[in-house]
């Protein structure tokens, strides 16, 4: 499987290859090479190529594409993205655990290894009311949010993606190696932008986030290696 270790992974939202190859081209001569995520946009847009060409370049891939369909679909789908050879991907819990279960056996290769399996529990962009008025979900939020992740670690995944807020929570209801993966993260002087709840990437680290994920303060950063080794620094050696 693939390195649990905690790490930094910059949010590539970039429309193309030519944006996101001249953002890593900055990246080049540093000693070290950023965990990178993509996303949809740049998935669909570019294809499967802009992942082999970021992987050759000695960058390790999060991909952000969030599966949700039956459980069939999911596992021929994983086994296509476990071939490209992605460290970190992830799909929707309330896929629920059958889903779960398919999607980690389409992941795992003929020798064993796979890459890392992460849930998105709920949206952050949906709120109480949406839960019971769309969903008709009536249970609290946080609750939901515990209840998936659960779910999640019965289903064998390594973790969920969640707010920085909600990973001691998540920690104490699934165990301390259940990864959480955390974005909504800016610098103390930085600009919150359109994010909500947010954390420094050193709040990150002292409530127990494994990965954080950071866009904006490295990619509009005026020296965008120079933010990135802050980051660094801060989540993991300060
Ligand atoms: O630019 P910024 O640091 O806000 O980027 C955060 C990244 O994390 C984006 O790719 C965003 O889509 C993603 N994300 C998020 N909040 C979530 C889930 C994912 O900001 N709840």
């Amino acid at each position: 499987m693939e390195s649990k270790k905690r790490d930094v992974i910059v949010a590539c939202d970039f429309a193309n290859r030519e944006e996101v190859t001249s953002f890593l081209d900055k990246f080049a001569g540093n000693a070290r090479k950023p965990f990178v995520k993509i996303g949809m946009e740049l998935f669909y847009g570019a294809g499967p190529d802009i992942v082999r060409e970021i992987k050759g370049r000695g960058h390790r891939i999060f991909l952000d594409l969030k599966l949700h369909d039956i459980p069939n679909t999911v596992r021929k789908t994983m086994r296509v993205l476990s071939a490209l050879d992605v460290d970190l991907c992830n799909l929707h819990a309330a896929g629920t655990v059958p889903m779960m279960e398919a999607a980690l056996e389409g992941l795992t290769r003929p020798d064993g290894t796979r890459p890392l399996l992460i849930a998105v529990t709920q949206l952050t962009s949906t709120d109480q009311e949406h839960l019971e008025g769309d969903l008709l979900i009536s249970r609290p939020m946080e609750e939901v949010v515990l209840h998936y992740a659960q779910n999640a670690k019965k289903a064998g995944l390594d973790g969920v993606v969640c707010s920085p807020l909600e990973a001691g929570s998540v920690h104490a209801a699934c165990g301390v190696d259940f990864l959480t993966v955390t974005p909504g993260v800016r610098f103390a002087d930085g600009d919150v932008g359109d994010q909500k709840r947010v954390m420094t990437p050193a709040e990150a680290r002292k409530i127990g986030s494994d990965f954080i994920v950071v866009g904006r303060p490295i990619t509009a950063s005026p020296d965008p290696v120079a933010a990135y080794e802050r980051c660094v620094k801060e989540f993991l050696e300060d």
